[in-house]
């Protein structure tokens, strides 16, 4: 069956009011563009002649401008899920203008299989090479694995990118592979960060495709601000801290895979991790492949990695494009469902390393919401991997806006992660090891270690007006700092009297 080219406008056209897209990608690693560029304008055009025009967006994790950011700002996105970075996106989130599912990114492609968000009418997969053979379209995948198996098996009409800025050797690196579902469903049989699975490719019935449409568009990935001495401080505090337990016996001398958050202080954990002499050269297994990791496996610091995207500046995408024969025996993209699955990542034994907005005295660590309200990018695979790692760290600056803000704080004001699920906290003051102590003896090591100087006191008075059993807090207290910040702009102005009765 011969394929039907068509352009992204065509494409677009294709797509109704109220229908539902499941895109590839996996951040704006991988996602497919053209069309839901395209689809922005259509938006606009139809809203400008009194038309409603809105869809729900599903993807592995966030998109780039072209989705999140053009149809967000073109009102046309009524349902997203799981993850988004955009700040337009973001934007519309906060005004309410969305209806924004946040959830682990893992569970993304079980709950469309389940059924929890009823019928995709269409997928778009982003691919750097298609062959037909056996009846069935082959579809090769760019720069990330996502949801595309999952979205090519229940959307009813898949449009192909075919884009041309992606080599064609990027589909050396993938493990295509879709667990079945309960009550069917068997282990993943990975045992090893370097293991392959399944197969390089996603079969799709040719029925389905109603369209290819090629494009040249680079991906949309940003690059991350560079380390700053508090980053690289709490890089050296997070090497130092692994360093010792490898010493201890706590992590075997073979030492174990790392997973790293996203963002800029992820970036530099990872960046003064390779550095650190101390510790041995070491296999990855994570979600995101940022720019400090890709540098590190061309070294050989970075032995092998499992991701689900490359998560990288172009520059750096062109380096492993560039570098294929290399990448491709040490390197494994795969789907979100598996690159985050909880039962790989206990029998790997991964360390796992996200950063928190805010965490509390006990440990609690809030990685979404601003001040309880305002939604940052999402909670993304932070929560799959710190509940199964071998050892669960966050990690985050003591302050943030120039000091306004203590990231150590009575009580989160939005939790996802809880005190259980938290092994470790490092900031650029130290690292608080929480391992074995109740809570009173967790509050007193997270103060004492990794708040701020200029919050430390605030934080003991706190502690000295809290009251109660297993768990000490004074509840009209509790989000003191927070309320002050609204109030009057800087934690520092905190008054505990304004909130307890004498
Ligand atoms: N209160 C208010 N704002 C805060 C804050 C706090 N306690 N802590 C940080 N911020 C703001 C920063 O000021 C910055 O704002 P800006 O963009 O206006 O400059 C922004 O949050 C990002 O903080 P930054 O210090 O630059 O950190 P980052 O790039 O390392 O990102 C997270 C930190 C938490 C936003 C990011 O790691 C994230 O989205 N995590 C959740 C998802 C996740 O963990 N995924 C990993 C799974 S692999």
């Amino acid at each position: 069956m011969a394929l039907k080219y068509i352009s992204a406008l065509e494409a677009a056209s294709l797509i109704k009011n109220g229908e539902s897209i499941g895109l590839s990608g996996f951040t704006p690693a991988g996602a497919a563009k053209a069309t839901t560029k395209e689809l922005a304008k259509l938006a606009i055009a139809e809203h400008e002649a009194g038309r409603p025009f809105q869809v729900s967006i599903f993807t592995g994790a966030s998109t780039g401008q072209s989705t999140d950011g053009d149809m967000s700002n073109a009102q046309a996105i009524k349902f997203r899920a799981p993850y988004t970075t955009n700040p337009d996106f973001r934007k519309h989130v906060n005004q309410n203008e969305i209806a924004y599912n946040d959830l682990h990114l893992s569970h993304m492609a079980q709950e469309l299989r389940y059924g929890f968000y009823g019928k995709l009418n269409w997928g778009i997969l982003e691919v750097c090479d298609i062959e037909e053979k056996d009846g069935k379209v082959r579809a090769y995948l760019t720069a990330a694995g996502g949801i595309s198996p999952t979205v090519a098996m229940l959307a009813e009409h898949v449009i192909l990118e075919l884009n041309a800025f992606h080599s064609k050797g990027a589909k050396l690196l993938h493990d295509v592979y879709q667990p079945l579902d309960p009550p069917y469903r068997q282990p993943i049989p990975i045992t090893k960060v370097s293991d392959r699975i399944g197969k390089p490719y996603v079969e799709i019935d040719p029925a389905k495709i109603v369209g290819v449409v090629e494009c040249n568009i680079p991906d949309e990935a940003r690059g991350f601000k560079g380390a700053d001495p508090i980053t690289t401080q709490i890089g050296h505090n997070t090497a130092e801290f692994l360093v010792n337990d490898m010493k201890r016996g706590i992590i075997p001398s073979t030492f174990l895979p790392l997973q790293s958050g996203v963002g800029t202080t992820a970036n530099a954990i990872l960046g003064a991790l390779g550095k650190d002499k101390n510790v041995p050269n070491f296999n990855i297994y994570t979600e995101v492949l940022q720019d400090s990791v890709v540098a590190m496996m061309l070294e050989g610091r970075v032995i092998d990695a499992s991701a689900c995207s490359l998560t990288v500046t172009n520059d750096c995408l062109m380096q492993v494009y560039d570098n294929i024969d290399y990448f491709k025996d040490h390197l494994t993209l795969r789907q979100s469902e598996i690159s985050n699955s909880p039962e790989v990542i206990r029998r790997l034994g991964v360390i796992a390393i996200n950063t928190a907005i805010e965490v509390d005295i006990y440990g609690n660590a809030n990685s979404t919401q601003v001040s309880g309200t305002k939604m940052m990018n999402g909670i993304g695979g932070s929560g799959d991997f710190e509940r199964n790692a071998y050892i669960s760290i966050f990690t985050c600056p003591s302050t943030a806006k120039g000091g306004l803000i203590s990231s150590i704080v009575p009580f989160v004001s939005h939790q996802d992660h809880s005190e259980h699920d938290v092994n470790v906290i490092v900031t650029e003051q130290g690292v608080a090891d929480l391992r074995g102590k109740a809570p009173i003896e967790r509050a007193k090591c997270i103060i004492e270690n990794c708040a701020h100087p200029d919050y430390k006191q605030l934080l003991w008075d706190y502690l000295k007006i809290a009251t109660g059993g297993h768990t000490h807090h004074n509840l009209p207290a509790a989000f003191a700092f927070h309320d002050t910040l609204a109030r009057k702009g800087d934690m520092h102005l905190t008054d505990f009297a304004e909130y307890v009765k004498q």
